[in-house]
């Protein structure tokens, strides 16, 4: 019994899950050999090194090195503990679960976060449907019930407490909802208010389809008040990271391999009405790189959707590189001057907008014309200006072999040579940097330092080889491990050893916490070069080498002492008997002796 679930109701919900399954709505795999492959989740990359086995339950990632089951997937994808992940994939298997105990020191702030913005969700979805007015808005607007149910739209009543009484009556604290920006703190005073009132409530879904935050549209009549509110940044909260649809339009986005970038939460509700499930939305603000590469994950083309006003073009000129230098390929899609996708679907129907998103012109043709448009290309002065400009993001392509190719399309449509335009290129130093907040962290890959590869290689006999165990732990014990990580690992095998039980590495992964175990596990599990052979002899010769160093940091010990015994003119006899002792110990030690089997 671990965290208050069960084991055998752990085990339940691990057999239940299919790993390949569950890590398929989070990025493309693709089956090579025993192993599916995909783009890895957490670091940045451009050829897919990270690995999904099936018949071992695990993901590793050659490439950074992260690596887990099906529980250390979600606890790192949701920053989540590990009995949080249970309940998540228990809730996703249809699995009962005793009842929730408190939150103990193992609990995650977000563990609780999540449940707090899907109370939140609840409210907004049962006040909708209290309020008949603003069921005719949507409908008004063309919305079926299906959709409105889909994706759980609400709506926040007026008045200044309604979801802070709600939420007291559940027990929810009011910091809390602070935190996510559900209400807010007067400056200066105690008064604490509802943030949303009076709005259409849009909850925005991160991949595992658990609310992350919420766009609230205004419905209230009168000035000065913001069209849109959404959530305030927050530990669950990144709009920069978020798409708003992409939860439920992947599988649409994969099938059309092709995913459709627009500009309001509307537009993609509309789009999913006219059957059109392969759009997300940004959540106002400009696209980052992190977006890019989350879409990266699910496809290689995205057509930007947008207005052909300066405003709209200029927004597809500058998420069209973004998305560019991701090595995404881009299209763009334009619409009359003041259309937006809801409007133009409703004004001139599916058939229309289908034939606009059909051949759509690749970002290039349509940066050529948009500055021709602009007397971008008249002279020379401005030419140059122009090509230059376009050069400084083709220069942060990532992939090589695109670039060239962009280049190559550039030369021809400017009709000046591409060695001119490389040439130009290169002198503007263009720098390739990773996009923030997916650099590889630091602990990313678990690498031990050289005078813990003993303990390390030990470690891994002791997970890999069970008829071993014993053997190990009568010469070795947990204190002879300097590595904290490793000695942690080795503490809970011999508990499990000692109490007689079996495990395989994919349950030691939840044994503990620390998210380094995981990734060592699995990295051990996905190395085919580790199959232990003469296991028993290799474990000797680790043991021997631990147990060598340990006793050679205790004779230096001695030494010490007796320097200073002598300097102090003190009777150095007893130190100089320890002294021997331990060397006649280390002998036995190196000489392999001390093994009685
Ligand atoms: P729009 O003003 O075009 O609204 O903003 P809309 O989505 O078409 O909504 P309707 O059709 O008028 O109801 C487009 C997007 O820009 C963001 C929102 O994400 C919105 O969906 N936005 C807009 C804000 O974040 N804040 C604002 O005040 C306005
Ligand atoms: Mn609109």
């Amino acid at each position: 019994m671990a965290w208050g679930i069960p084991q055998d109701k752990i085990e339940e919900v691990r057999g239940a899950t299919d790993i390949v399954d569950l890590i398929s709505g989070y990025l493309s795999l693709k089956r090579r050999g025993k192993n599916y492959f995909g783009l890895c989740p957490f670091h940045q990359e451009k050829t897919p090194s990270f690995a999904v086995n099936p018949e071992k339950g695990i993901y590793h990632c050659f490439g950074c090195g992260a690596g887990g089951n099906v529980f250390s997937f979600l606890m790192e994808h949701e920053k989540i503990s590990f009995p949080e992940a249970v309940r998540l994939l228990a809730q996703r298997s249809h699995i009962e679960l005793p009842p929730e105990r408190k939150p103990d020191e193992g609990s995650k702030e977000n563990d609780i976060l999540f449940p707090v913005n899907e109370m939140a969700a609840q409210f907004f979805q049962q006040e909708l449907k209290k309020h008949p007015r603003v069921q005719a808005y949507l409908e008004g607007r063309g919305y079926s019930g299906e959709i409105v149910e889909t994706f759980r739209i609400g709506y926040s009543p007026p008045g200044w407490d309604n979801l802070l009484n709600f939420a007291a009556k559940q027990g929810i604290k009011t910091r809390l909802l602070l935190r996510l920006g559900l209400a807010v703190q007067k400056e200066g005073s105690d008064r604490v208010y509802d943030r949303f009132r009076e709005r259409l409530m849009f909850p925005i879904l991160n991949l595992s389809g658990r609310v992350a935050g919420f766009g609230g549209r205004n419905l209230a009549e009168g000035e000065d008040i913001p069209k849109y509110l959404n959530s305030p940044e927050s530990s669950i909260y990144q709009k920069g990271s978020l798409l708003y649809g992409l939860y439920h339009n992947r599988d649409g986005i994969r099938r059309e391999e092709m995913a459709l970038i627009v500009e309001g939460y509307t537009d993609l509700l509309c789009l999913v009405q006219y059957g059109i499930g392969n759009a997300v939305a940004t959540l106002g603000t400009a696209l980052t790189e992190r977006q890019a590469l989350l879409l990266k994950r699910y496809t290689s083309r995205v057509g930007l959707v947008f207005d052909a006003d300066s405003a709209g073009a200029e927004a597809a000129l500058r998420g069209g590189e973004v998305l560019v230098t991701q090595g995404l390929g881009v299209f763009v899609v334009t619409l009359p001057q003041g259309e937006d996708p809801d409007s133009f679907l409703v004004s001139k129907g599916e058939k229309a907008f289908r034939k606009r998103i059909e051949k759509p012109p690749p970002l290039l043709d349509f940066m050529i014309q948009t500055h021709k448009a602009r007397g971008g290309l008249n002279d020379v002065h401005q030419k140059s200006e122009t090509i230059r400009s376009m050069l400084s993001w083709i220069g942060r392509v990532r992939d090589g072999v695109k670039r060239n190719l962009i280049l190559k399309e550039l030369s021809e449509k400017v009709g000046l040579a591409e060695d001119v335009l490389a040439s130009a290129m290169g002198k503007m130093r263009t720098r390739i940097s990773l996009p923030e907040g997916v650099r590889g962290s630091p602990e990313a890959g678990v690498v031990f330092p050289p005078q813990h590869s003993a303990e390390r290689d030990l470690v891994k006999v002791l997970i890999r080889e069970e008829g071993l165990r014993k053997f190990i732990f009568r010469y070795i014990k947990v204190r002879d491990f300097q590595n904290p990580l490793l000695k942690e690992i080795a503490r809970w095998i011999l508990k499990e050893v000692k109490a007689g039980r079996a495990f395989t590495p994919v349950q030691l992964m939840d044994g503990m916490p620390a998210q380094g175990v995981s990734r060592f596990i699995a990295a051990l599990e996905s190395d085919p070069s580790f199959p232990a052979v003469e296991g028993r002899k290799l474990a000797r010769d680790y043991i021997i080498k631990i147990k060598t160093a340990r006793i050679e940091e205790q004779i230096e010990d001695v030494r010490q002492a007796i320097r200073e015994a002598e300097q102090q003119g003190q009777d150095v006899s007893p130190l100089n008997r320890q002294f021997d002792e331990l060397e006649t110990l280390k002998k036995k030690i190196v000489s392999g002796s001390l093994f009685r089997d």
